[in-house]
C-alpha cells in the first residue's frame, strides 16, 4: 500500500481501557494506627476487598493486572524492593513497567498514541508508579530510558526525535514545569482542527539521551515544589502531564511515523463527604476538583456509550484536562489506567469508589491509528507553515510539527540539529549549576524544604553559607522564601565559630522542633524549622555533624506530628477524655489523623484571613459526639473548626468537609490577590463569610432512671462544651405528677418500673436556670436558648430566648404525659438521659422558634410521648380486619377482668367498712360479730384469708415497700451526689504552671477521698437498711407462723 493510501484509510486498532490496580505497603501512619488490611489479589487480574465494618461483605473486581506490592518484599543492597523469596507474589517496579511501560513502548514503536493515568485517592501510589522513588524508578523514567536504549540499538538510516513536556493543572489553570516564567492565568488550551486541542506556548525540549529527561524531570518539580511552597497549596490536588513525542523518520521509505506518549499522575481523587460540606451555600463555588470531576462524567458517558447506551453528548470541553485527554478516552490512543489502592480498612470507602471508577474506565473503548505520514507530503505543508521558535532553545509546541518543520531544507537555525545545539547549551548551564548545588550541600550547613507531597521534599536547597543571611519574601534578601505567612524579611540565619543561629525578626513565626521561638536560637543537625504558617524545612548542619542518618524519617508528618504534640496534642491526650482503655481506638487514632491533617490547613486559612483582612480567627476543636447521645456513649470524635470574628465577636461552627471546600475557595480568592487581581467578592460570594447562626454551645445530660420509680429529680448540671469543658450550669427538675399536675410524693415511688407498664405516666420538665453561662460572660450583647427532646417527641422544646444576662432565670415548665406507657419507654427511662442542649444566640441570628404546631396534646393540653401504640391503634387503614376483631376481642376480655377487679375492691371496701364496725363494737362490748369469710362477687365466689390477717399483711407488705422505696431513694441521692464529684474530678484539670502542681494533687486526693467517702457511706447506708427491711421481714413472718 502506498503512503498516501495508507494516510487516508488508517486501520483503527479498537482497544478497551486498559486497567492494572495496585495496592500498596502499610504507611507509617497506618501501621501506627493498627491498620487491617482489606485488599487481597488471589489471581493475576481480581482484586477482592473486604467491608471492615461486615467482613462477611466482599467484592471481587476484574482487570487487566492486579499488582500485590503490599508484602512479601525486602530491599535490596541498592534499596530497590525485591521479592522476599520466590513464592511471594510482590510486584516490584519492574514488575509494572514490564506490562505497563513495554505497552507504551510497543504502542510507540508502531506509531500509536499512548497514555497512561494513575488514578487514586491521596498517598495511593500513584507518583510512586509513575515516578518512583530513589532506586525504585517508576514507569516514566523506565520509558524514557528504554525508548532511547532502543533508538540507540537501531538502523544508523533511520532518524529519531523525541521531545519532553511537562505541565502541571491546578485550579483550571495550566503551569508549564520546564519554564521559570509563570503566565499570569497559566497557558490556555486552543483548538485545531488537526491537532485537536493543544496547550498554546508550552515548552517542548528536544532531547537526545536518558540523562537529559532525567535532569528536565528535576527541574519540572523543582518549579513544581517551589509554586507548591509559594502558593502552600497541596501537589495531591494538581495534576501533572509529561508528553513524550516520539518521531520515526525513514527517508528510504518516504515515511514517518510518530507517537504521542501522554502520562498522567492525576490529583488525589478523594471524594469529599457528602455530610458536612453538603449545607454549603458555596459548596459547588470551588474549581479545584473541576477537572478530575469532570473526568469521571467523561469515563461515566463513554462507558455508558460502550455499553450500547445513547449518549448525546461526552462533556470533554467541561475542563481543561478532559480537553487535554480526548484523544486518550475514547479517541486515538492506546489508554492504560493504573488505579492505586491503600491496602487499610480505613481507607475502605475511598478504595471501593476508586475500584468502581476503574470498573467503568475499563468499558471506554479506544479507535487508535497509527499515526504516519509521507515525508515528501509533509514538507510540503510545512513550507506554509510559520516557524514558531524561542531563543531559549526551547521549541514550543507542538513538538512534531515543529520537528517536520526542521525537516525542511531551510536554513540552518530551524533545522533539528540546530534545535538540538540551542537545547545543549541550556544543559551545560545546568548541569555547572547542578555540580555547584552539589558541591555546596558537602560544604555548607543548610535548609532543605519538606513538602506533604514526598515527591517533592528535599528538593529546595538553602545553604547558610559563613556569615549572616537574611531569609524572607523580598527578593533582596539572601535567601528568598515565599509562603502564607512569610514577611519580607522574615529571620536571619547567622553561621560564625561553627555555629547557626536562626533569629526572628519583630513578631515573625518561626518553630523550632514544634516550639515557636522569639530570639536568637541555636541550631542543631536535623532541627525542624517552620516558618510563616506552614513552610517547613529540615536544617542540615555541617559536614563534621552528619552521620549516615536516614533523612526521610524527617516527613511532613513528622513536622505536624511534632507541632500537635507541642500544642499538647496527641492521641494520648484524646484517648484521655475517652473511658481511659488504653487500647488503639480506631475512632480516636482517625480523629486524630484528621487534627493533624487540619492543623496545618487551619494555620494557612488564619494567615490568609490576616492578609486578606478578613478578622477572622480559625480554631480546630475535637468534638465529643457522645454530649449529644442520649445513652452517652463515649464512641465518637469528630474534628469541627470554630470561627471568631475579632471585631464582632460573632462566632461560627464549620464541620471538617465544609472548612476544606472553603479552604480552597479561600486559596483562590488569595491568588487573585498575591496576582494582584481584585480580590474583593460580593459578600454571599466570599468563602470568609456565612450569615450569623445560632451556635450549639453544650450539652446537659439528665439521667432519667428516677422517674421510672416515680421519684422526682431535681438536679444541678454541667452543660459540657463539644470539649468536655463546662460552658455552664443548668438547674432542672424533672416531676412525676398527677394528669391535674399534683407533683408525687415519696408513698408514690415504685419498686419495680414495670408497675407503671401500660398506666398513665404524667411529669413535668421544668428548666428553672442557666448558672455562669460563658457565652454570656464573653459578650455582652449575647443570648441563650436551651432545647431538649424526649423519647419519641418529633420536634425539640425551646426554651424562650433570654438575653444578656450571665445567670438567666428561665423557669420554665411543661407536662409531658403517656397515656399508655409501653416496655420501650420505661426502658428508655432506665437506660438514657434527656439531653438539653445550650444554644448560643448573637447578634443578627434568628432565634429558634418556640412555638410546637404539629404535637399531639391530651385533653388538659399536656404533651403526649410514648405516642407511637396510640397513633398505630389509630391507623385503622393499616390493620387489617383480622387484627381489628382480635384487639376488640382482647380489649373485651381485659375489660372484663377490670370489671372483675372492681368489684373485689368493692367487696374488700365493704369488708373492710364491716370490719371497722366490728372493731369499734368489740372495743365497746365482748360480742364480735364473726365475718363471713366468703366474698360473692357476682360471677365468681372467691375465697379469703380472715380479714384482719389480710389487713395486717397488707400493712406490713406497704410498710416494708415503703422503708425499701425511702433506702433505694436515699442510695439514689447519694449516687447522684457522687456521679457530680465524679464529673468534677474528671473535668479538674492540671494546671499549665508547674508551681502549682503540688496544690493541684492536694486538691485531687483530697476530691478523691470525699468521692471514696461519700462512696463508702452510701453503700454502708443501703447494706444497713437493706438489712433492716430482711429482719423485720423475717421477725414479722416468725410471728405469723
Ligand atoms: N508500591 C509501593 N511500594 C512502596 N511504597 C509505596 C508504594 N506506593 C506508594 N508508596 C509510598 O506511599 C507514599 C505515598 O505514595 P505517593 O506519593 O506515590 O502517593 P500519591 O498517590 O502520588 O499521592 P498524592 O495524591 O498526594 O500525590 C510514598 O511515601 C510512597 O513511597
Ligand atoms: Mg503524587
Amino acid at each position: 500500500m502506498d503512503n498516501e493510501k495508507m494516510m487516508k484509510m488508517p486501520m483503527p486498532s479498537i482497544d478497551s481501557v486498559k486497567v492494572a490496580v495496585r495496592v500498596r505497603p502499610f504507611s507509617q501512619r497506618e501501621k501506627n494506627s493498627g491498620s487491617k488490611c482489606v485488599i487481597s489479589m488471589h489471581s493475576r487480574n481480581t482484586t477482592t476487598i473486604q467491608d471492615p465494618k461486615n467482613p462477611e461483605l466482599v467484592k471481587t473486581f476484574t482487570f487487566d493486572l492486579a499488582y500485590w506490592s503490599h508484602s512479601g518484599f525486602e530491599k535490596d543492597k541498592d534499596g530497590v524492593l525485591i521479592s522476599a523469596d520466590p513464592s511471594s507474589k510482590f510486584a516490584g517496579q519492574r514488575d509494572v513497567f514490564h506490562d505497563l511501560g513495554r505497552g507504551i513502548l510497543d504502542s510507540a514503536w508502531q506509531g500509536y498514541n499512548a497514555t497512561l493515568l494513575a488514578y487514586g485517592q491521596t498517598g495511593s501510589g500513584k507518583s510512586y508508579s509513575m515516578i518512583g522513588f530513589g532506586a525504585n524508578k517508576g514507569i516514566i523514567p523506565n520509558v524514557c530510558e528504554e525508548l532511547f536504549q532502543a533508538i540507540e540499538k537501531q538502523e544508523r538510516n533511520q532518524e529519531y526525535q523525541v521531545t519532553f513536556s511537562m505541565l502541571e493543572i491546578y485550579n483550571e489553570q495550566i503551569r508549564d514545569l520546564l519554564s521559570g516564567i509563570k503566565k499570569p492565568g497559566g497557558l490556555k488550551v486552543r483548538e485545531d482542527q488537526q491537532r485537536g486541542f493543544y496547550v498554546e506556548g508550552l515548552t517542548s525540549v528536544p532531547c537526545e539521551n536518558y540523562a537529559q529527561i532525567e535532569r528536565l524531570m528535576e527541574q519540572g518539580t523543582k518549579i513544581r515544589t517551589t509554586a507548591s511552597t509559594n502558593m502552600n497549596v497541596s501537589s495531591s490536588r494538581s495534576h501533572m502531564v509529561i508528553t513524550i513525542q516520539f518521531k520515526q523518520l525513514f527517508p528510504d521509505r518516504d515515511l514517518t511515523k510518530q507517537s504521542s506518549i501522554n502520562l498522567v499522575d492525576l490529583a488525589g481523587s478523594e471524594r469529599q463527604k457528602s455530610s458536612g460540606s453538603e449545607g454549603d451555600r458555596l459548596r459547588e463555588g470551588s474549581r479545584v476538583n473541576l477537572s478530575l470531576t469532570n473526568l469521571g462524567n467523561v469515563i461515566s458517558a463513554l462507558a455508558d456509550a460502550a455499553m450500547g447506551k445513547r449518549v448525546l453528548h461526552v462533556p470533554y470541553r467541561d475542563s481543561v484536562l478532559t480537553k487535554l485527554l480526548q484523544s486518550a478516552l475514547g479517541g486515538n490512543s492506546r489508554t492504560a489506567l493504573i488505579a492505586a489502592i491503600s491496602p487499610a480498612d480505613i481507607c475502605y470507602e475511598e478504595t471501593l469508589s476508586t475500584l468502581r471508577y476503574a470498573e467503568r474506565a475499563k468499558k471506554i473503548r479506544n479507535r487508535a491509528v497509527v499515526n504516519t505520514q509521507a515525508l515528501m507530503r509533509q514538507w510540503r505543508a510545512e513550507n506554509k507553515l510559520p516557524l514558531r521558535c524561542r531563543n531559549s532553545g526551547m521549541a514550543e509546541q507542538p513538538a512534531y510539527l515543529l520537528a517536520e518543520q526542521q525537516l525542511g531544507t531551510r536554513a540552518k537555525q530551524v533545522t533539528w540539529a540546530h534545535l538540538l545545539e540551542q537545547a545543549w547549551e541550556a544543559w551545560e548551564q545546568q548541569y555547572e549549576a547542578l555540580a555547584q548545588e552539589r558541591r555546596m550541600v558537602k560544604t555548607f550547613p543548610h535548609l532543605l524544604n519538606v513538602n506533604e507531597d514526598p515527591q517533592l521534599t528535599g528538593v529546595l536547597k538553602y545553604f547558610i553559607r559563613p556569615g549572616s543571611c537574611d531569609v524572607g519574601q523580598a527578593t533582596s534578601n539572601a535567601i528568598t522564601i515565599q509562603g502564607l505567612g512569610i514577611s519580607d524579611k522574615h529571620a536571619s540565619f547567622t553561621n560564625s565559630d561553627g555555629k547557626v543561629m536562626v533569629t526572628p525578626h519583630g513578631k515573625c513565626k518561626v518553630v523550632v522542633n514544634g516550639v515557636p521561638i522569639a530570639t536568637k536560637t541555636k541550631l542543631q543537625h536535623l532541627d525542624r524549622i517552620i516558618l510563616g504558617s506552614n513552610s517547613a524545612y529540615l536544617y542540615v548542619g555541617f559536614p563534621s555533624e552528619r552521620g549516615s542518618e536516614d533523612l526521610s524519617r524527617f516527613d511532613y508528618d513528622f513536622f505536624q506530628l511534632e507541632r500537635a504534640a507541642a500544642e499538647g496534642v496527641s492521641v494520648d491526650k484524646l484517648r484521655a477524655t475517652n473511658s481511659g482503655d488504653r487500647k488503639a481506638d480506631p475512632s480516636v487514632l482517625a480523629v486524630f489523623q484528621d487534627y493533624i491533617k487540619l492543623m496545618p490547613l487551619v494555620a494557612e486559612a488564619n494567615q490568609m484571613s490576616e492578609e486578606l483582612k478578613k478578622g477572622l480567627k480559625m480554631e480546630l476543636k475535637v468534638k465529643n459526639l457522645a454530649s449529644s447521645d442520649s445513652r452517652g456513649y463515649d464512641l465518637q470524635k469528630e474534628v469541627m473548626v470554630k470561627l471568631t470574628n475579632q471585631r464582632t465577636h460573632q462566632v461560627w461552627i464549620w464541620s471538617k468537609a465544609k472548612f476544606i471546600n472553603r479552604k480552597f475557595l479561600m486559596e483562590e480568592l488569595y491568588q487573585r490577590f498575591l496576582d494582584g487581581e481584585d480580590s474583593h467578592v460580593a459578600q454571599e460570594d466570599d468563602p470568609f463569610w456565612d450569615p450569623v447562626e445560632v451556635i450549639h454551645l453544650g450539652s446537659a445530660h439528665i439521667w432519667l432512671h428516677p422517674l421510672a420509680y416515680c421519684m422526682k429529680l431535681e438536679e444541678q448540671v454541667a452543660f459540657l462544651d463539644c470539649e468536655g469543658l463546662e460552658e455552664a450550669v443548668l438547674h432542672v427538675s424533672i416531676t412525676p405528677c398527677s394528669p391535674t399536675g399534683q407533683a408525687y410524693g415519696d408513698e408514690d415511688v415504685v419498686i419495680d418500673p414495670l408497675e407503671m407498664l401500660g398506666k398513665r405516666i404524667d411529669f413535668q420538665i421544668c428548666i428553672v436556670q442557666c448558672l455562669g453561662v460563658k457565652w454570656l460572660k464573653e459578650g455582652a450583647r449575647r443570648g441563650i436558648q436551651t432545647g431538649y427532646r424526649i423519647y419519641d417527641l418529633p420536634n425539640t422544646i425551646y426554651t424562650k430566648p433570654v438575653w444578656k444576662i450571665v445567670n438567666p432565670q428561665i423557669e420554665e415548665t411543661i407536662q409531658f404525659a403517656t397515656l399508655n406507657a409501653s416496655q420501650e419507654f420505661l426502658n428508655y427511662l432506665q437506660t438514657n438521659a434527656l439531653i438539653v442542649d445550650l444554644w448560643g444566640l448573637q447578634e443578627g441570628c434568628a432565634e429558634l422558634s418556640c412555638t410546637q404546631p404539629d404535637l399531639m396534646v391530651t385533653g388538659e393540653g399536656h404533651i403526649v410521648v410514648d405516642a407511637k401504640k396510640i397513633s398505630t391503634m389509630k391507623d385503622t387503614s393499616q390493620t387489617t380486619s383480622n387484627q381489628t376483631s382480635e384487639l376488640y376481642l382482647k380489649l373485651h376480655k381485659l375489660e372484663q377482668e377490670t370489671e372483675l377487679l372492681r368489684n373485689i375492691n368493692r367487696a374488700l371496701r365493704e369488708e373492710n367498712v364491716f370490719l371497722k364496725e366490728s372493731l369499734a363494737k368489740l372495743g365497746s362490748g365482748p360480742q364480735a360479730h364473726k365475718p363471713s369469710d366468703t366474698l360473692k362477687i357476682t360471677g365468681m365466689t372467691a375465697r379469703l384469708p380472715p380479714a384482719m390477717e389480710i389487713n395486717q399483711m397488707c400493712t406490713q407488705q406497704a410498710s416494708c415497700d415503703r422503708e425499701f422505696a425511702k433506702a433505694l431513694k436515699v442510695f439514689y441521692q447519694g449516687m447522684n451526689t457522687a456521679r457530680g464529684q465524679f464529673l468534677r474530678l474528671r473535668q479538674y484539670k492540671p494546671p499549665e504552671d508547674d508551681q502549682m502542681l503540688r496544690p493541684f494533687v492536694h486538691q485531687q486526693s483530697q476530691m478523691l477521698k470525699d468521692f471514696g467517702n461519700l462512696l463508702e457511706s452510701s453503700l454502708w447506708r443501703l447494706k444497713n437498711d437493706v438489712a433492716l427491711i430482711v429482719k423485720k421481714k423475717r421477725e414479722y413472718l416468725l410471728h405469723v407462723k
